[in-house]
């Protein structure tokens, strides 16, 4: 595997019980190290269960008929769950949308956040505790000492969201994966997520985002994974997509989000 290929995703192919058709038909694309890639397509291309697969977390009425999906050297479809255990949320970290119903709404922040550190680490409370503070700082969340000490109520939409962020940060895993981190969120507010994202990623990060807006994949991330009905149609730099697509439906995509942005403006 080339050095720089963190997740190597191959002939990926599954459906659900009971159904006639697969939903997923031989997904495919590289993840490389310091980089983002972005996964886009319609509503229910098969984004988030290609993100899920990833991590062993698909639903249980999904099968996995045939592929691979290698991190780092390590074969995740079929492992073992002990193995997926030491690599969910330490290695590789999902952060979901709507922030607010992940966080718990009885503890406060900087509790969710050290107790995320201590489920992976082992550390001890003081030194989670003070990991979380630097979490919070990392997210550029202001005067984060005294925020890890509020409750979930206390954060605006996009702050929960920054949590959740650092919250799949803490353990400084290898790959993140972001599905929609942004939707439900206003505008500005999704800009300055994205603006933390693209600095994240200056800093060395490797995600995986999975988004249907290509406004935000043309600022933030390196390469693009173009999804439909549960195939991959088209991957590339995010330069070569937006310059030079080659798929039919890519380029349908594309003239969509322009047309959007037009209204819009
Ligand atoms: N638990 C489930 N049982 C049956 N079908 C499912 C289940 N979860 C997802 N699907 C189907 O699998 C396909 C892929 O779903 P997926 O959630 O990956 O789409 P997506 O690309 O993430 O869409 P969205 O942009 O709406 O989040 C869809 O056709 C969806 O209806
Ligand atoms: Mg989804």
């Amino acid at each position: 595997m080339d050095d720089d290929v963190v997740l190597r995703v191959r002939e990926l192919r599954g459906r659900f019980d009971g159904q006639e058709h697969d939903t997923l038909h031989d997904v495919g694309f590289d993840v490389r190290s310091g980089r983002i890639t972005a996964i886009v397509g319609e509503t229910g291309s098969g984004k988030s269960l290609t993100g899920l697969c990833a991590l062993g977390i698909q639903p249980a009425s999904f099968r996995v008929l045939q592929g691979s999906i290698d991190f780092m050297g390590v074969e995740l479809l079929g492992a073992p769950g002990s193995v997926m255990r030491s690599i969910r949320g330490r290695r590789i970290a999902m952060v979901f949308q709507d922030a607010r119903t992940a966080l718990n709404p009885v503890f406060t922040v900087g509790a969710q956040l050290a107790e995320a550190y201590r489920a992976h680490t082992g550390a001890s409370p003081r030194e989670a505790a003070a990991e979380a503070v630097s979490a919070l700082e990392r997210v550029r969340i202001n005067d984060p000492a005294r925020r890890a000490k509020q409750y979930p109520h206390e954060f605006s939409g996009g702050m929960a969201q920054r949590v959740m962020i650092a919250m799949g940060l803490i353990c400084a895993p290898e790959l993140v994966i972001l599905d929609e981190p942004t939707t439900g969120l206003d505008v500005t507010i999704q800009a300055g997520i994205m603006d933390l994202l693209a600095e994240l990623a200056e800093g060395g990060m490797t995600a995986i985002l999975i988004t249907h807006d290509l406004g935000v994949v043309a600022e933030t991330c390196d390469d693009v994974v173009v999804m439909r009905e549960g195939r991959v149609v088209e991957t590339g730099s995010a330069k070569q997509i937006f310059t030079a697509a080659r798929d039919e439906y890519t380029i349908a995509l594309l003239e969509a989000s322009r047309a959007i942005e037009d209204v819009v403006a």
